[in-house]
């Protein structure tokens, strides 16, 4: 395995634990917890003892914003999400040995332990700073509850951490006129104490650790260490003045909690001990037993948490706590050449697809681990989906064993013949084919999840090649007995397939152990050349994977073309209310309805159309500056308008006009003629 020098017993294995103020997308899911599933059922086929923690996020600022938007409490939105989130990854079929949620008791104790004991031994420095206050609410506010006018665009509404409108990242003290979200008062500033972890004093060991001890980890996850302790690392506050939280356990911290990025990776901790409590198991070996490997699973911007930060507070609580041998962390995921952003709905929801693609578990998770973006940023399109589908899982993969198995079943009724009789070119065939367990074996163990699933379509590919070239369907009249070798030869490769795909495919895999009979599937077992010995009967051949329509293809796109048009209309926003008016003022305009009988362009004038409008008493001339959207005005005769009738009459380009004609002017400036819903007399008052 990786480390040359030291056999692991046992595996814990981690993914980070998603905020529960959203559900999961495709970006998580190709990041995150499709490579760490994989890594998991390929390690526990290997027959290692393996441990896989999940959980929720359920602490931190933008989950108390989101409750507040929504008129609800915390609790609410955690309880709603982490439901959602936990069920969607059962269904994925992620193998969580646990997931859990970071408002567990377990977890309070835990984290409130851990705090503790550092606190005691002295780890942390206590330090008083300035912090913004509302005096309102009497509280500390965080980055994100302040808001004021940004220093770089003038945009108003800006955050304390970042302005949406222009993207610059801020600190609140650059904000023009700060105020508190939450009740509009102007911000005070205000001393308050909080503990901090001196990262400083760890970088001599994180350099011997990590940047001398590591050199395999992936280049994107090394350099972004490598950067941070460059530029020497800084003591980072573990608590904050927040009401939403694991309190801060120790005297004078009222109204205090551990910092989000403090609790939360503690969860893996509390996440272990509530499973190990159940089943009767000792947590303290996973954790604090050397044979232990530990690997975190998780996307860059999580990076300098696992590799710095965690492991800090690890080792600073000492006591046999063992630091993780690798972080596989991705880079990120694109959604048609968009960034997936959860505020903008820009994604493809795990729970939604799950719903409208029922059954296609491995769809997805072959199209995501094939496009995996391992080493740099990448993107998944609809159209990639329909053909990775169409031309390798059901071309390659489902027509070798389709085919496989139909000619056993014609042939021999199923019963498999002796893998004897084998040519030159059949025994190449089987060295190749024997090969395919330990490489794909060890890219998953060296992280490599989409060179490793490339291998295994390799393997599908030669079957496929095999019958091709030997064309048992033609040959089974002339040499009956060449095609048991090819047919034997063939179901091997099969049996191959279905245990090699099993941490990929595992849906797929087990349908396909099932159809052809297979009891074992240890991942050893695949290095034999026969695994289906002669006799031994195989099942009917049933549909692996279905094809994708275009016009499957065409919803999602439509679906998400529908999102970007929404959100156009909401990043709009109108015009701000005017003063108020009375009654009596309001009565003053004298709003009515009217009949259109002529309507043409003004000359000379390309913005002007020129009406004249049946008013209930008499006809009138009006003039409105609307030509530009009506380009066919005679279209307008007949149709109901409105119209103000005391209006001051004006001379328009030598026309005197009677009026004003109402149209709305939308979001993009288009004027458009407002009507009655209904027919009614021209003359009738609007009111
Ligand atoms: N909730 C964080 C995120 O989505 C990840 C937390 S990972 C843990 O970015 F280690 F803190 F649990
Ligand atoms: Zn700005």
């Amino acid at each position: 395995m990786e480390s040359k020098d030291k056999n692991f017993k046992r595996y814990l294995v981690t993914t980070a634990l998603p905020y529960a103020n959203g559900p999961v997308h495709i970006g998580h899911l190709a990041g995150v917890y499709i490579p760490a599933d994989t890594y998991v059922r390929y390690l526990r086929m290997k027959g290692a003892e393996v441990l896989f923690v999940g959980g929720s996020d359920e602490h931190g600022v933008p989950i108390t914003i989101k409750a507040e938007k929504e008129g609800c409490t915390p609790q609410d939105i955690v309880d709603h999400y982490h439901g959602l989130i936990k069920k969607s990854f059962e269904e994925l079929g992620i193998s969580y040995n646990i997931y859990s949620r970071t408002t567990s008791k377990m977890h309070a104790a835990t984290a409130s332990e851990f705090f503790q004991k550092l606190y005691d031994e002295g780890k942390f420095i206590e330090q008083e700073s300035e912090q913004y206050f509302d005096p309102e609410r009497q509280k500390f506010l965080s980055d994100r509850y302040i808001v004021g006018t940004c220093p770089k665009c003038g945009a108003e509404g800006a955050y304390g951490d970042q302005c949406e409108k222009c993207g610059s990242s801020l600190s609140p003290d650059e904000l023009i006129n700060p105020h508190s979200q939450l009740s509009g008062a102007a911000l005070v500033k205000k001393m308050t104490k909080h503990w901090y972890l001196p990262l400083d004093q760890y970088e001599p060991w994180l350099h011997e650790w990590i940047l001398e001890g590591h050199k395999e980890w992936k280049t994107n996850v090394y350099g972004q260490v490598k950067s941070w302790l460059a530029a020497g690392l800084q003591p980072r506050a573990v608590t904050r003045d927040l009401d939403w939280g694991v309190s801060v356990p120790i005297k004078g911290a009222e109204g205090k909690v551990l910092y989000v990025w403090f609790d939360a990776p503690i969860g893996y901790i509390s996440n272990t001990k509530e499973l190990c409590e159940k089943t009767g198991d000792d947590w303290e070996r996973w954790w604090k037993d050397s044979d232990t490997k530990m690997v975190h699973f998780i996307g860059k911007d999580n990076i300098v948490f696992h590799c710095i930060i965690f492991p800090c507070m690890l080792k600073a609580y000492g006591d046999g706590y063992i630091v993780p041998e690798n972080v596989p962390a991705n880079e990120f995921l694109n959604l048609e050449n968009d960034k997936i952003s959860t505020s903008r709905n820009w994604a493809v929801w795990l729970h939604e697809y799950l719903e409208e693609f029922p059954g296609k578990q491995d769809v997805l998770r072959y199209v995501l681990t094939a496009n995996a973006p391992e080493t740099k940023d990448n993107n998944f399109t609809w159209k990639d989906y329909q053909d990775r589908n169409n031309n390798e899982l059901l071309s390659i993969f489902g027509n070798f064993v389709n085919r496989t198995i139909v000619l056993t079943h014609k042939f021999y009724n199923g019963v498999v013949p002796a893998l004897e009789n084998l040519t030159e070119a059949d025994q190449t065939v089987v060295n190749e084919m024997n090969a395919f367990h330990e490489q794909v074996g060890s890219s998953i163990e060296t992280y490599r999840f989409r060179e490793a699933l490339s291998e295994l379509m390799n393997l599908a590919r030669l079957g496929n090649r095999y019958l091709t070239e030997n064309e048992p369907w033609k040959v089974i009249k002339t040499d009956p007995e060449r095609v048991k070798t090819v047919m034997a030869l063939s179901l091997q490769i099969v049996a191959k397939l279905a245990i090699l795909a099993e941490p990929f495919l595992p849906f797929s895999a087990k349908k396909l152990q099932a159809m052809i009979g297979m009891t074992e599937n240890a991942w050893d077992t695949a290095k034999e050349t026969v695994l289906l010995p002669a006799g031994h009967v195989v099942g009917q051949a049933e549909l692996l994977f279905e094809k994708v329509e275009d016009s499957v293809v065409a919803a999602q796109l439509k679906k998400l073309d529908d999102t970007k048009k929404a959100n156009e209309l909401n990043a709009w926003t109108p015009s701000p209310i005017k003063e108020q008016v009375s009654f009596d003022d309001f009565q003053k305009v004298d709003i009515r309805v009217g009949t259109v009988l002529e309507c043409t362009k003004v000359p000379k004038a390309d913005k002007l159309l020129q009406f004249l409008i049946e008013d209930g008493m008499n006809r009138r001339t009006i003039v409105s500056g609307i030509a530009k959207y009506y380009p066919n005005p005679e279209e307008l005769v007949g149709k109901q308008i409105c119209f103000i009738a005391n209006f001051e009459p004006r001379k328009l380009k030598g026309v005197v006009s009677e009026g004003m004609i109402l149209s709305a002017e939308d979001k993009d400036g288009r004027l458009v003629l407002v009507t009655p819903s209904q027919l009614v007399a021209p003359g009738c008052g609007i009111g």
